[in-house]
This record gives structure tokens, C-alpha cells and sequence, in this order.
């Protein structure tokens, strides 16, 4: 299977309509790509693997080195989707030229074909500084985990009307910019529509909307292994209880011997 393009995400949403919505969620390694990748359409190494993976308490202490890593573990475990990989905090906001220096770097590191960054009209200049360099970039609008120290918080955006034009005007103002597609996160649905409808590139929404032009997801959340359930995950799995269930019978059967049994145990040839 030929994988997909940037490019050809972007045309998925056409006049603005999206017949078949985007299907996407986050992969930090290998193994996971491969199970995930028949069914999307990108894959995110999100910084989210900060908490999920590292233990960390928000994604500001994620490092390059880190995306780099599990990005270039996604690129070698998947052949279809289109592998997007996070910005981590203060690897881009300083200048364009910052920007495109860490992102050529991920590009090179990873094998994969694009970058996502946080932020909507203030990061338009280096938004269209990358994509006239041969850089596609993906935009991430309204809840933006790695402001949460300014934020306050992670509680959704745009419920007061200053938010809501903001969300939007943010949207738009990278959509001008050139992005192939915008994450929208954490926004009342009305909004998250508005900016849907406002933008030529499509949008994947994750605690936004059913309207958006495609989904995300953390796969630790919906699959109920990672702790944490926000009211935007739809947990359709219990990952958690299956290998609490299962490492439960290994150390019973370690304890009492019944593992190895002669299936699993070498003996010398007689
Ligand atoms: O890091 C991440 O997983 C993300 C998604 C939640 C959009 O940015
Ligand atoms: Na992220």
C-alpha cells in the first residue's frame, strides 16, 4: 500500500465538505504503528507521550530527542498513514528560523512528512516560513497543552465571546498561512464548527465536534490503558484490566511453578 500524502489529506476536504472523514490517533512506537496504521490516516506522535509514556506531568518537559526517537519508531512501523509528529515546547516559538531548524531536524531524524505545532496567529509567520520550504504543517487551535501554565489549566475553550473569535481567527489565520490540517482541542461545539466551516483545510477535532472534517484520539486513552478519562474520550477498550487480568495469572502460575511447563523448556538432545 502506497502511503498517503499531506496533500492528499488536505484535498479530502473539498468545497468546504469532507465526504469521508480523517481518521487519526497518536503512536509513540513501532508496534503500535503497524496495529493502528491499516485503520487511519495519520498517525500523531503526540507529546502527549510525555505523560503517557514518560511519566511527565504536562508536555512541556518533552524534548526533541524525544519526538525524534518515537517518531522515527512510527515511520518504521507503518507503510499507509501519513506520520505527523509534534513540536515540542521551545523547539519552534522563538523565530521561524528556529522552527524550521528543529523541524528539518525531525524531518531528517524520523523519516516522516510532517510537523504539528501549537498556537493559531501568532505562529501564522512561521507556519508559512516552513510550508514555502517544503515543510507541511499541521496547526493545533483552542485547548493548547503546552500554554497550560498560561492557561491555567486544561478546561475547554471558547465559552466566553472573546475565546470564540479568537479560536476562530486562529484557525483562520493559519489556514492562510498554509497548513494542511488543524487540530482543534477542548472547544465548545459551536465554535469548533464555526472554525470548521471558516477554514479550507480540514479539521480534526478531539473534545470539539462530530462536524469536524476528522477525529483524534491519545490510543492509550481510548483503548483504557492510560489513567486518565476526559470527558472527550470515548474508552472502547480495557486494556488496563486485560494485562492486569493476565500479568495476574503469570505470577500465579510463577509462583506456584506451573510456568514453565515442558512447552516452554529446552532439554538437551538425547
Ligand atoms: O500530543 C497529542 O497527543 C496531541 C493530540 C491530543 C492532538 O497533540
Ligand atoms: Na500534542
Amino acid at each position: 500500500m502506497k502511503r498517503l500524502t499531506a496533500p492528499a489529506i488536505q484535498r479530502r476536504k473539498k468545497d468546504g465538505a469532507t465526504e469521508k472523514p480523517i481518521v487519526m490517533l497518536t503512536a509513540y512506537t513501532a508496534r503500535m504503528a503497524q496495529i493502528l496504521d491499516p485503520h487511519c490516516d495519520m498517525l500523531l506522535v503526540g507529546d502527549s507521550l510525555g505523560q503517557v509514556i514518560y511519566g511527565l506531568p504536562s508536555t512541556v518537559p518533552v524534548t526533541l530527542e524525544m519526538m525524534c526517537a518515537h517518531g522515527a519508531a512510527v515511520v518504521r512501523g507503518s507503510y499507509h498513514s501519513v506520520v505527523v509528529i509534534d513540536m515540542p515546547f521551545g523547539s519552534y516559538e522563538a523565530s521561524p528560523q528556529q522552527a524550521f531548524e528543529s523541524a528539518s531536524h525531525i524531518l531528517k531524524e524520523t523519516g516522516a512528512a510532517a510537523v504539528k505545532l501549537e498556537g493559531g496567529e501568532a505562529m501564522a509567520e512561521t507556519v508559512a516560513f516552513l510550508t514555502a520550504r517544503g515543510i507541511p504543517v499541521v496547526g493545533h487551535v483552542g485547548l493548547t497543552p503546552q500554554a497550560v501554565n498560561a492557561l491555567g489549566g486544561y478546561a475547554a475553550r471558547g465559552r466566553s465571546d472573546a475565546e470564540a473569535e479568537k479560536i476562530v481567527g486562529d484557525a483562520k489565520a493559519l489556514d492562510q498561512a498554509g497548513v494542511f490540517a488543524i487540530v482543534i482541542e477542548g472547544v465548545v461545539e459551536p465554535i469548533a464548527i464555526a472554525a470548521t466551516k471558516a477554514v479550507g483545510a480540514p479539521t480534526i477535532g478531539i473534545g470539539a465536534s462530530a462536524q469536524c472534517d476528522g477525529q483524534v484520539l491519545v490510543t492509550e486513552d481510548m483503548l483504557g490503558l492510560f489513567e486518565r478519562t476526559p470527558r472527550f474520550v470515548k474508552t472502547y477498550g480495557t486494556m488496563a484490566e486485560t494485562i492486569d487480568e493476565t500479568v495476574k495469572q503469570y505470577a500465579a502460575e510463577v509462583s506456584d511453578r506451573s510456568f514453565p511447563t515442558e512447552a516452554q523448556t529446552y532439554q538437551p538432545k538425547s
